[in-house]
C-alpha cells in the first residue's frame, strides 16, 4: 500500500491551493475523479471578496458577511475569513493569478449585498479559470502525484483516526488503497443534485457522503444557495450570467419588459440572491413564462465586452449579442453554504480528517453566503488546515458550530409507489420539492422518495453508480434538514413558515448511524 503525508481528493482551488501547501511539508497525493482541471473552480466568474479600497475594512466586510449569514455565520470564522484574506490574495498574487487592474490599482467589482465595490477579478468575468489554470501549473512542475480519473470510495478509520482511503481506477475498474497521516477532502458541491445547475458535472457532494459514512458530523444542508441569472435557451446548459453584470447596472425585466425588482425589495437588482430568486419565479408565474430577461443594452458596448468577455462570447455563440439583445435568464442551484462540520482548523470530528472548500461548512456562510465569499473562504481556511498539521501530528478534536441540535436520519415510512430511481428523477425531485420555494407537504413526499430509493440503489461499481448512491444519500441530508427547519431563513424558504422563527436560530447537524451505536 502506497504512503502520504497528505492525500487531497478532489482538484478545484480547495484541492490545488492546500496542496501546494501541503508540498512544503511532506509528500502529497490529489485524487480527482476527472482530469485535473475538471472542476467546478473553473466556471467562477464574479471573483473574490477582500476588503483592499479606502472606503472599505475588514470590519465593514465582517458586518456585511453576518447579515447575509441571517443569523447562522459563525462570528470567529468569519474574522479568520476578513482579516487574513489580504495575506492570502498576496499568496494567490505569488502563485501568478493576474488579477485585474485599473489605473494601476485592484480593479474592484460590486456584487449584491456587499456595502461597496469589493470583488477582486481576473480575465473580467473569467476568475475561477485563471485561478484554476494557474494552481494547476504550479501543481504540474512540482514533486506532487496526481492520479487523475480516480474516485475515493472509502475513508478507511481504525479508533477515530483517519488511516487512508479507497480509490477506484475509473478507466480500469480495480481498487487500490493508499494510507495516509492527513487526508483532505476538497471534492467541492452539490450542485448536480438539481435539474437545473450552474455547476460542472463533477459536483455530486461526494465527500459529504463520504464523510458521513465513516462517521463525520454533516451540518447546514438546509442552506443551499439558487442563483438569480443562468442563461436560458433552449437545448444549451444553464451557462451563469455574473451577479457583476447587475453590479455594473444590468437591469431584470419580465418578458412583458417591466422592471420589477424595485417592486420587491430596496436594493432591486442587487437584493440578496434569494430575495431576487423568488422575486424572478413569482414574476414568471405572473407572466406565464419560463425566464426574465437582464438587461445590459443601456451599457456602453466596450463596457460589456471587456468587463465580461466569457459571457459576451459565449451568448455570441449561441447567436445572441448582449450588447444588442436582452440575455433569457432563470435561476439555477449554484452553492451549497452547509456540508462536513469542521471548526476553524478545517478538522472533523475524526482524527486526521479535513475538509477545504464548498463541501466544508466553516461557520462562515451561514444561512447564506455573501456573493465572492467561497474562493476566499477556500484560501484563508486551507491555510489554517496545513498550519494545524504541522502543529502535533495528531491534532485534537474541537468544534466551532457552537449553537446545534444533533439528528440522525429519520426512520421514513416507505411509500409503496415512488418514480424509478435514476438521475433525472432525482434531479427534479430535488429541483421541485427542495428548490428555491419549498413547502412542508413538498419536503415530506420528497424524503419518503428519497427513503424508498436508498433501498433500490444499484450496488456502486464504476463513477456513475457511485455517483448515484452519494446524491441520494447527500439529497436525503438536504431534504430531512429542510423538513426540519419549520421556519425561512437565508436561503431556505417554506411557504408554511415564512419567517424566520427565534427557537430556529440553531444548526442542524446529522450524525451517521455508527456514531449513535458508539
Ligand atoms: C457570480 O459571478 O455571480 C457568482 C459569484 C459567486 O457565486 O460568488
Amino acid at each position: 500500500m502506497s504512503y502520504y503525508d497528505y492525500i487531497i481528493v478532489g482538484s478545484g482551488i480547495a484541492g490545488l491551493y492546500t496542496a501546494l501547501l501541503a508540498r512544503e511539508k511532506g509528500s502529497v497525493l490529489i485524487i480527482t475523479k476527472g482530469s485535473i482541471d475538471d472542476c467546478n473552480t473553473k466556471y467562477a466568474q464574479g471573483g473574490i471578496a477582500v476588503a483592499v479600497d479606502k472606503s472599505d475594512s475588514p470590519k465593514l466586510h465582517l458586518q456585511d458577511t453576518i447579515a447575509a449569514g441571517d443569523g447562522l455565520c459563525d462570528p470567529e470564522a468569519v474574522e479568520f475569513l476578513v482579516s487574513e484574506a489580504i495575506d492570502r490574495i498576496a499568496d494567490l498574487i505569488k502563485f501568478g493569478v493576474p488579477f485585474d487592474t485599473l489605473d494601476g490599482k485592484i480593479a474592484l467589482a460590486k456584487e449584491a449585498a456587499h456595502s461597496v465595490p469589493r470583488i477582486m477579478h481576473a480575465g473580467g468575468d473569467a476568475t475561477g479559470e485563471h485561478i484554476e489554470t494557474t494552481l494547476s501549473q504550479q501543481v504540474r512542475s512540482s514533486p506532487i502525484k496526481v492520479l487523475e480519473y480516480c474516485l475515493a470510495t472509502q475513508i478507511l478509520v481504525e479508533n477515530k483516526t483517519v488511516k487512508g482511503v479507497r480509490v477506484l481506477d475509473c478507466r480500469t475498474g480495480s481498487t487500490e488503497e493508499y494510507e495516509c497521516t492527513f487526508l483532505i477532502l476538497a471534492t467541492g458541491g452539490a450542485g448536480r443534485l438539481f435539474k437545473y445547475t450552474t455547476n460542472s458535472d463533477v459536483a455530486t457532494a461526494d465527500g459529504i457522503a463520504l464523510a458521513f459514512q465513516a462517521g463525520a458530523e454533516i451540518t447546514d444542508m438546509e442552506f443551499f444557495q439558487f442563483h438569480p441569472t443562468a442563461l436560458h435557451l433552449p437545448g444549451v446548459t444553464r451557462f451563469l450570467i455574473s451577479e457583476a453584470a447587475r453590479g455594473e447596472g444590468g437591469i431584470l425585466r419580465n418578458t412583458k419588459g417591466y422592471r420589477f425588482m424595485p417592486n420587491y425589495n430596496s436594493k432591486a437588482d442587487l437584493a440578496p440572491r434569494d430575495i431576487v430568486s423568488r422575486s424572478i419565479l413569482y414574476e414568471m408565474q405572473k407572466t406565464k413564462s419560463d425566464h426574465v430577461l437582464l438587461d445590459v443594452t443601456h451599457l456602453p458596448s466596450h463596457l460589456v465586452t471587456t468587463r465580461f468577455p466569457h459571457i459576451y462570447r459565449f451568448c455570441l455563440s449561441q447567436g445572441l449579442d448582449i450588447t444588442k439583445e436582452l440575455i433569457p435568464v432563470t435561476p439555477a442551484a449554484h452553492y451549497l453554504m452547509g456540508g462536513i462540520k469542521v471548526n476553524t482548523w478545517g478538522e472533523t470530528n475524526i482524527s486526521g480528517l479535513f475538509v477545504a472548500g464548498e463541501t466544508a461548512c466553516t461557520g462562515v456562510h451561514g444561512a447564506n453566503r455573501l456573493a465572492s465569499n467561497s474562493l476566499l473562504e477556500v484560501i484563508v481556511f486551507s491555510k489554517k488546515i496545513i498550519e494545524k498539521t504541522q502543529m502535533t501530528r495528531r491534532p485534537a478534536v474541537s468544534t466551532v458550530i457552537k449553537k446545534e441540535k444533533c439528528y440522525f436520519l429519520s426512520g421514513r415510512k416507505i411509500p409503496e409507489r415512488v418514480p424509478s430511481l435514476n438521475l433525472a428523477n432525482l434531479q427534479s425531485l430535488l429541483w421541485n420539492n427542495v428548490g428555491i420555494i419549498r413547502s412542508g407537504e413538498g419536503l415530506a413526499q420528497a424524503t419518503d422518495t428519497l427513503a424508498a430509493w436508498e433501498r433500490c440503489l444499484p450496488k456502486p461499481s464504476d463513477r456513475f453508480t457511485y455517483e448515484l448512491n452519494t446524491l441520494v444519500l447527500s439529497g436525503r441530508l438536504m431534504t430531512e434538514a429542510a423538513l426540519l427547519r419549520e421556519e425561512s431563513r437565508g436561503a431556505h424558504f417554506r411557504t408554511d413558515f415564512p419567517k424566520p422563527s427565534p427557537a430556529w436560530q440553531h444548526h442542524i447537524t446529522f450524525k451517521s448511524a455508527a456514531q449513535r451505536e458508539a
